[in-house]
C-alpha cells in the first residue's frame, strides 16, 4: 500500500513552481495545490499543470472574475494537508506561521530567505541533508537552507569528515548571481557587496565548528552562482588536488566537470539537455581550477541556485513526513530527480 503524504506548497515563484512539477510525480505525495497571490500568467501556469490553485480568501472573487478557476483559500488548503511546505517570498514565511501553520497545527517547512534567529524565526533548526538529515525527523517547523547554505555544507562536509583538525579555515568568496532566469527585475551593471552576509551563519547552525568566513559579491548574471572556497590546512599536511578529488566520488549531487569556462555554460547545457526547468538541481566543482598553493586548496563550484533546494526540500520531506533513514531517502530522491544519472551526463558533456 502506498502511504500519502497530503501537502500543500505556499508559493508558486521561482521555488514553488519547481517543487510543484518535482512532488506532484511522487505516488508517495498528494499534491493538495499551489498558492497564489497575483494575478498573472503563473495561475494559467498552474492550472494547465492541473495543480489545485488556492489564493487568499479576500482574492477568490478577484481570480474567478479573470476567469481563474480557484480551489478554494488559503486557509482550505492549509487545513487540508498534512504537511505545508512554504515557497513565499523572502520573510513572509513566518506571518504564514502565525497566521495559519500554528493556528491549525501543521508543520511546515520553510524556504532559506526565513529567519533562523530572532523575533522573526521560523525555527529552530536549519537542514542540510548532508549534515543534520537524522535532526530534521520529528521536528515540526524546518528551514531548508538555501541554495548557497545547502552548497556549502555539501562540499565542506565531506572535507572535514575526511581532513578533520588538519583544517584551520574555510573562506568563501561567494559570487552571487543577480537574478534568476524568470525574473523580470532588470540586471544592473553593478558589483555589489552584501555587508551581513548570512551564509555564514546559517552553515555554522548546522557545523558549529567550522572556522567559517564568507563573503558575497552580487554580478550581473541570471546563471548560477560560484564560490571560490579556500582551504587552509595546518603546515606541512595539505592534501593533493586528487586526493581532494577522491572525497566527491560518490557524493549526492555533486558533479565534478573540467571544460566548462563559465557558469553559463553549465545552465546552458542543462537547458540543452531538456533537465527539468534548465536545472541540474546540484553543484559542479571545477576541477580545471582547483589548485593546490602551499597551505592552501582553493577549489571553485558553481551552484544551480533555482535547482539545488528541490531535492533538498525532497530530503526533507522523506525525514518529517515518512522519518525514513538517509540512506533510504537518498535513494529515492536519487530515483525522482535522476540525480545519479544527470551527474553522470554532465561529467560526460564537460570531460
Ligand atoms: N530563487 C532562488 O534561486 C532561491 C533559491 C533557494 C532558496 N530560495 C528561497 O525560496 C523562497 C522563495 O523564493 P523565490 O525565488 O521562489 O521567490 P519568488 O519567485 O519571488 O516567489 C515568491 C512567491 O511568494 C508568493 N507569495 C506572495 N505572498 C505570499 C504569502 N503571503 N505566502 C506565501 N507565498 C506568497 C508569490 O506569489 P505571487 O507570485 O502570486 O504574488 C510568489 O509565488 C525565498 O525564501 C528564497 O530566499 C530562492
Amino acid at each position: 500500500m502506498i502511504v500519502l503524504v497530503k501537502l500543500f506548497i505556499n508559493g508558486f515563484g521561482n521555488i514553488g513552481r519547481r517543487l510543484a512539477s518535482a512532488l506532484a510525480t511522487d505516488k508517495e505525495i498528494q499534491l493538495v495545490g499551489v498558492a497564489k497571490y497575483s494575478i498573472d500568467d503563473k495561475v494559467k501556469e498552474a492550472l494547465e499543470n492541473h495543480f489545485d490553485v488556492y489564493v487568499p480568501n479576500e482574492s477568490i472573487n478577484n481570480f474567478k472574475e479573470r476567469g481563474y478557476s480557484v480551489t478554494g483559500s488559503i486557509e482550505e488548503a492549509v487545513k487540508r494537508c498534512d504537511l505545508v511546505v512554504d515557497a513565499a517570498k523572502e520573510g513572509v514565511g513566518y506571518d504564514n506561521k502565525k497566521n495559519f501553520y500554528e493556528p491549525m497545527n501543521k508543520p511546515a517547512i520553510f524556504q532559506g530567505g526565513e529567519e533562523r534567529n530572532g523575533e522573526r524565526a521560523v525555527a529552530d533548526i536549519i537542514h542540510n541533508s548532508r549534515v543534520n538529515y537524522d535532526k530534521a525527523a520529528g521536528k515540526r517547523y524546518v528551514i531548508q537552507g538555501s541554495c548557497n547554505v545547502s552548497g556549502m555544507g555539501r562540499i565542506m562536509q565531506p572535507l572535514i569528515e575526511k581532513f578533520g583538525d588538519r583544517i584551520r579555515r574555510f573562506d568563501i568568496e561567494l559570487v552571487r548571481r543577480w537574478a534568476d532566469l524568470e525574473d523580470s527585475k532588470a540586471v544592473k551593471d553593478s558589483i555589489e557587496w552584501d555587508r551581513n552576509p548570512h551564509h555564514q551563519d546559517d552553515v555554522k547552525d548546522f557545523i558549529p565548528n567550522a572556522n567559517l568566513y564568507v563573503d558575497a559579491f552580487k554580478v550581473p548574471s541570471r546563471m548560477m552562482h560560484l564560490h571560490h572556497m579556500f582551504v587552509r590546512f595546518s603546515d606541512g599536511v595539505v592534501p593533493n588536488k586528487d586526493e581532494i578529488l577522491e572525497c566527491f566520488r560518490d557524493e549526492f549531487g555533486v558533479a565534478v566537470i573540467s571544460s566548462a569556462k563559465g557558469t553559463g555554460d553549465v545552465r546552458k547545457k542543462a537547458l540543452e539537455l531538456g533537465f527539468p526547468h534548465g536545472d541540474t538541481n546540484m553543484v559542479h566543482i571545477h576541477q580545471d581550477i582547483l589548485r593546490v598553493q602551499e597551505d592552501t586548496v582553493k577549489v571553485a563550484y558553481s551552484d544551480d541556485q533555482t535547482g539545488m533546494v528541490i531535492p533538498e526540500n525532497h530530503l526533507l520531506i522523506q525525514s518529517m513526513a515518512f522519518k525514513r533513514s538517509r540512506n533510504e531517502a537518498l535513494s529515492r530522491t536519487d530515483n525522482l530527480f535522476q540525480m545519479s544519472k544527470r551527474r553522470a551526463i554532465l561529467e560526460e558533456e564537460f570531460k
